[in-house]
């Protein structure tokens, strides 16, 4: 687990995604303004049981690193604000794109801690976790808020692409950023 005070104050932890986190986490990615700044999402992302079926395969997957991030709420106790994690890209009909070579990382907050820097805090103590370089982002290059996260945390644009959003119903551009150091 690590934890720290975010920039705006708010204490962030990341630990080990437990399954009683799951229906919060396939809540708050099907949320539709994350989908919408997302662009696009894999088939399973919005099946809950095809949700549920992947995460099991991502528990056995020892080259996926997955935490939750977890913020104060509810009466003095923690709640989840969103998950992380980092994973080599397969190829994926449903969601088409450039494989990068090498491991990437991902994030999702639910709607209600967007704005309070948690992202920014929760991708700094990530990126120092898992320690793996060249590691590799992308963001729709529309979803200025992920592309400021990364750009806070040391990533740096390396491409473009055209890809796409199935969440839109047309392609959209996307950035391709890396840390490597
Ligand atoms: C993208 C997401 C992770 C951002 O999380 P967050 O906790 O709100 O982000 P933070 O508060 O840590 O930081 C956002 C940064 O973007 C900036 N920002 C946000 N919207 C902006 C906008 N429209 N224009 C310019 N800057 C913007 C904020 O000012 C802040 O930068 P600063 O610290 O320099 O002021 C969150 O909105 C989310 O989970 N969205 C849905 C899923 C998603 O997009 N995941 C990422 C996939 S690549």
């Amino acid at each position: 687990m690590t934890e720290a005070e975010g920039k705006s104050g708010i204490w962030v932890s990341l630990r080990e995604v437990r399954r009683e986190d799951l229906e919060t986490l396939f809540r708050q990615v099907n949320e539709p303004e994350g989908m919408r700044m997302v662009g696009s999402v894999r088939d399973s992302h919005t099946d809950h049981d095809a949700y549920m079926a992947r995460w099991e395969t991502i528990f056995r997957n020892e080259k996926v690193t997955a935490r939750a991030i977890v913020v104060p709420g509810g009466d003095g106790g923690v709640v989840i604000a969103g998950s992380i994690a980092c994973f080599e890209r397969v190829a994926e009909p449903s969601r088409p794109c450039r494989l990068l070579p090498g491991p990437e990382i991902g994030y999702w907050l639910g709607k209600a801690f967007w704005g309070k820097g948690i992202a920014s805090e929760a991708v700094r103590q990530f990126v120092a976790e898992v320690g793996r370089r060249p590691l590799y982002a992308r963001a729709a290059s529309d979803n200025v808020a992920s592309i400021r996260v990364l750009q806070k945390a040391g990533f740096r644009e390396i491409g473009r692409e055209m890809f796409f959003a199935n969440m839109r119903g047309k392609e959209i551009e996307e950035t391709l950023m890396v840390v490597e150091k």
